[in-house]
């Protein structure tokens, strides 16, 4: 920045106008004070010729005006006197006579007046000073007498007050704006202009540039403010790059279309069955009507739509009571219902087998062994009876349908087929068998308390692939393997060779259904107070959670953080509502069912302490959802949170930002769910601090716009690339590529 010449003239006009203001206010005072002193002192001199010569005003004789008025020069340096008798006879000494006639009117004035008048005026080159005063007499005729004295020394003395002052006061005035301009110039622009190379830096790319600077205390929250606002415009502009790359690159991301041409490149005509316990399609009596609904589960989220895209067999127990009748003499039903594009094979699970293998031995004993959530794992021997029952009768359908198949793969979901694997390479050798393990492998003391650990070790690792959600699971694994089994762990590329046959360990970390063509999808939002009024409510702030009721979710943790969080900051009692989507589930298991009461009772309780007239601080869903459903809460809720004490990964945590179309909204995730390693740009808290999560919930409901884009538009480019087509991709290439 320059100082132009303009700007040099308006800083010498405004000084110049400034230092005229004061002078002339100065210059108006003196003139006043000295026009008094020369009235006042006339006045007195004129007192003191009458109380001198009472009668000297009488004197007609011309030689004695004449002496008296030089007696007055000589003592008072008056210019004379002049005596008036009427308007045509007036006396003077002679060096004033030629002022008399500016004198007449104001005699007249005083005479009229009754009172003494002075007064100045100029004559030739000289500004005089005149005194009439009037005489009273006994005739009662109009005398007076007028003083005459010069008055040129006021107009000098007034003169050198302009000249004096205003000279001092402009250059007073002058070097104090140059000073200032000068420590402007060196000390406040020199940091401007720091700021604006930043600035130009930033835009033109040139991004190394943006460092620390020295710079003066009191411009140091502009500075924090400039820096906090290029590190921001940095963020943004390496983010857009790299949507940019994306979009430009789009045929880098995994789609449906894409995965369904690389599995037949690798299948090669070879069938492809997906195994699970959860069947992705239950058909249930609803009155008179049949209706199909999705399950809530992780594990369906993940696995359909690679199905969807690619065709296949899904075999699964078909545990709806409408599921009988939907099925074709096979036990097979094309599904989707309503655009089928794959196969779904219903296996018939008695009611024993459901006690025993499902609740008993996988949700009584696996699942809270695998999930450190402090609930105790029960071991029956009938439920460990029932497992491997199940296991093999899921095994035998498996092999019938493969019958024909010399090398088919085979894709075994979670916990509950442990020992499928072993089951199906005992028959099928060539067979290529991959399980994936979606919730948490606990460390080797965890697990060692399980009875069949073995067992269930050697039936895992009949597969050529095991898979798990993170590296960390992989290695406890490995080491529960290290420590219970005859076998060699090879941690060089983390595999197990025993009796022969080698199984890779490796981390898939799972993902959603998400493409660029979904990156785009513009959702409407719904304000809080319309997604709420279906349930009288209203509120200006909505948290959205979505869960099964399951022990290991947090849900009452997460309300005793709401509860705090609402006690700590009363402003938004009655303003701010979560909703909680809670899906019962495996409800015919104590723990289970207690949950379920301890969510209620809770929620219960801290609406009743916050209880306010169409207001609820928790609203709680207790049913099953479907995707439809849960969308408009995904989309609309200023936050979500996910509380899991112990999570595989956790897909809501990923759904929700998925459907995040403005980049905007904010995610609270638990630290011990698998999704935190990949989505860093959630609020991550320990959902057993209470304190700190209730601090969250603040902190996701203030958190600037800025930063909300930043976080979401950085998991969200997260999902898009390791979506779940990109995981089955990865998960096959691995599978084939094992001889
Ligand atoms: C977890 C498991 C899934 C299971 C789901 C629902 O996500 O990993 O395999 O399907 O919970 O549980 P459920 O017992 O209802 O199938």
């Amino acid at each position: 920045m320059k100082f132009t010449i303009s700007f040099i003239l308006s800083i010498i006009f405004a000084v110049g106008v400034v230092a005229f203001g004061f002078t002339f206010f100065q210059s108006t005072n003196e003139r006043t004070k000295l026009d008094r002193e020369l009235e006042v002192r006339i006045a007195h001199i004129s007192d003191e010729l009458f109380k001198a010569n009472p009668s000297f005003f009488k004197e007609t004789d011309h030689l004695k005006i004449e002496l008296l008025a030089d007696s007055l020069r000589k003592q008072f340096n008056l210019l004379g006197f002049a005596l008036y008798f009427n308007y045509d006879s007036i006396l003077s000494n002679s060096s004033v006579t030629r002022l008399l006639n500016y004198s007449k009117a104001y005699i007249l004035r005083s005479l009229t007046a009754d009172t003494s008048v002075g007064s100045f005026f100029k004559s030739g080159n000289m500004q005089i000073y005149q005194y009439v005063r009037p005489i009273r007499n006994s005739s009662r005729s109009n005398l007076a007498v007028v003083f005459y004295t010069d008055a040129g020394y006021i107009d000098k003395v007034i003169g050198s007050i302009w000249f004096r002052n205003f000279i001092g006061w402009f250059i007073q005035a002058f070097l104090v704006s140059v000073i200032t301009l000068l420590l402007i110039r060196w000390g406040i622009l020199n940091q401007v202009n720091k700021i604006v190379v930043w600035a130009k830096a930033i835009r033109t790319g040139n991004i190394r540039q943006i460092k620390p600077e020295p710079h003066l205390d009191f411009l140091d929250p502009l500075h924090k403010e400039i820096e906090s606002i290029a590190k921001a415009m940095n963020e943004a502009k390496a983010t857009a790059e790299e949507e940019a790359r994306l979009r430009s690159s789009a045929e880098a991301i995994w789609t449906p279309e894409r995965l369904k041409v690389e599995m037949e490149n690798l299948l090669q005509n070879r069938k492809m069955i997906v195994v699970s316990n959860r069947e992705p399609y239950m058909h249930i009596h609803d009155g008179k009507d049949i209706k199909c609904i999705v399950p809530a589960s992780g594990m369906i989220t993940a696995m359909e739509p690679i199905l969807k895209a690619c065709s296949g067999l899904w075999i699964a127990s078909g545990t709806g009571d409408a599921d009988r009748e939907t099925v074709n003499k096979y036990n097979k039903v094309e599904v989707p219902p309503e655009e089928p594009k794959y196969t779904l094979r219903r296996l018939w699970l008695t009611k024993e087998d459901e006690r025993h293998f499902y609740y008993g031995f996988s949700n009584e004993g696996l699942w809270p062994l695998c999930h450190i959530a402090h609930t105790r794992p029960i071991f029956r021997n009938d439920d460990w009876k029932y497992y491997k029952k199940v296991n093999e009768d899921f095994a035998k359908v498996i092999l019938e349908e493969t019958r024909d198949e010399e090398q088919p793969f085979i894709l075994i979901q979670d916990f509950h087929f442990a020992l499928l694997p072993e089951l199906i390479k005992r028959e099928k050798p060539n067979a290529k068998v991959a399980i994936f393990w979606h919730i948490p492998w606990p460390n080797p003391e965890s697990f060692g308390i399980c009875p069949w650990q073995r067992e269930i070790l050697i039936g895992m690792l009949g597969a050529d692939l095991i898979g798990f959600h993170t590296q960390y699971h992989c290695n406890h694994f490995l080491e529960t393997v290290n420590n219970v089994l005859e076998s060699r762990v090879l941690w060089e590329d983390f595999s197990v060779k025993k009796a022969g046959h080698t199984t890779f360990v490796k981390p898939f970390p799972i993902s959603i259904a998400f493409t660029l063509k979904d990156y785009d999808v513009n959702a409407t939002k719904i304000k809080a107070s319309e997604l709420l009024s279906e349930f009288g409510l209203t509120s200006r702030f909505i948290g959205i959670g979505v869960d099964r009721i399951d022990y290991t979710k947090g849900i009452v943790e997460k309300f005793l953080s709401i509860e705090r969080f609402l006690e700590k900051n009363p402003s938004y009692v009655g303003k701010f509502t979560f909703v909680q989507i809670g899906a019962p589930s495996r409800t015919l298991i104590k723990s289970y069912a207690d949950t379920v009461s301890a969510v209620e009772n809770e929620a219960i309780r801290i609406n009743l302490r916050f209880k306010s007239k169409n207001w609820k601080a928790i609203l709680l869903l207790k049913k099953h959802h479907s995707h439809e459903q849960i969308a408009p809460f995904y989309v609309s809720a200023d936050f979500c949170m996910v509380t899991s004490l112990h999570d595989g990964m956790n897909l809501v945590a990923k759904e929700f930002v998925a459907s995040r179309n403005h980049n905007d909204g904010t995610l609270i995730l638990s630290r011990f769910a698998g999704a935190s390693q990949e989505l860093q740009g959630a609020i991550i808290i320990n959902p057993y601090d209470i304190e700190k999560s209730a601090d969250a919930i603040k902190q996701a409901l203030e958190m600037t716009k800025e930063d909300q884009y930043q976080r979401m538009i950085q998991m969200r480019l997260v999902i898009v690339r390791h979506n779940i087509y990109s995981w089955a991709a990865s998960l096959l290439r691995t599978m084939a590529s094992i001889n």
